[in-house]
């Protein structure tokens, strides 16, 4: 399959590469990446990266790094970029390709009344929105050759653009993710910027939020998912997310969700 996104020496950077929809978004590209290309995946358990890179044409090399992205800073991510790039010119690559995958649901046990710990706040803010801006700000200082094409995709929720009840944490930073990549796609109208929403997929944080939410109306909004088998696999939602980088009808920075007309 031709993805214009995913053609030609692709350096393609996936956060929250270790498990759920990171892990397929890691498989299904490296799948379609051509010899040459390089693959830098990031999270914390390293095995669980390592598993991943298992499932990757021996063609393309991967680098795994260990790395907490709650307090990751711009110098660790000069150093772990350079360290995959081991002395390669950015401009051996033709394309940088960066899905910010990474998130966690943060409190769904408290309502906005009751959140009251600002430093509960910042670690939910740090991990999903201050460290994922400044890694995006980092990889395009490396990669500011004008020749290399780029494409950003951030993995956002339909939780960014309707409110549910007990989400004061997620609803509100993927809500300023969202805005920031339009920002960031206004200053950079030669990159290519995908807001994907891949509906209600199978993980880990998937169980989380139907074990925990403490609200009944967001409760059974879950529960009916679940009940009406309507729970995606991470492999479904990856094949849809790239149906949509290959069919580009989206603007940059457009939201575009798994249910979104075809
Ligand atoms: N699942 C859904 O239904 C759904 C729906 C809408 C949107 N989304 C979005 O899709 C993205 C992926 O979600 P998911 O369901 O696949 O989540 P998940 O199963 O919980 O996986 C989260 C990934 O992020 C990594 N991660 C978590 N904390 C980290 C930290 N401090 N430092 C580095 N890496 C960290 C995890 O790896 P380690 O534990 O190894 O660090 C893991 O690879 C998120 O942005 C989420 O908001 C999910």
């Amino acid at each position: 399959m031709s993805i214009e996104a995913l053609s030609g020496k692709v350096f393609l950077l996936i956060t929250g590469a270790s498990r759920g929809i990171g892990r397929q978004i890691a498989i299904t590209f490296g799948s379609l990446l051509e010899e040459g290309s390089r693959m830098l995946l990031l999270a914390r358990n390293k095995d669980a990266l390592q598993e991943v890179a298992k499932n990757i044409p021996s063609k393309i090399k991967v680098c795994t790094i260990s790395a907490d992205l709650s307090n990751s800073t711009k110098t660790d991510f000069e150093r772990i970029i350079s360290e995959c790039l081991s002395g390669t010119p950015c401009n051996s690559f033709d394309r940088l390709v960066v899905v910010h995958n990474v998130g966690s649901m943060g409190d769904i046990t408290h309502s906005t009344n009751e959140m009251l710990d600002i430093d509960t706040w910042r670690q939910h803010y740090d991990l999903n929105f201050f460290v994922p801006a400044v890694l995006n700000a980092v990889i395009m200082n490396i990669f500011d050759d004008k020749t290399i094409k780029k494409t950003i995709i951030n993995i956002t929720s339909i939780f960014a653009i309707q409110a549910a009840k007990g989400y004061g944490h997620y609803c509100s930073v993927k809500a300023t993710r969202e805005m920031f990549f339009k920002v960031f796609a206004l200053e950079n109208p030669d990159v290519d910027v995908l807001s994907y929403s891949p509906g209600p997929v199978d993980t880990d944080m998937f169980k989380m939020a139907c074990e925990s939410n403490v609200d009944p109306d967001t409760k059974k909004f879950l529960d009916n998912i679940v009940e009406t088998n309507t729970v995606l696999t991470p492999e479904q939602t990856v094949n849809r997310l790239v149906q949509v980088l290959k069919e580009h009808k989206y603007k940059s920075a457009d939201h575009v969700d798994y249910y979104d007309e075809m």
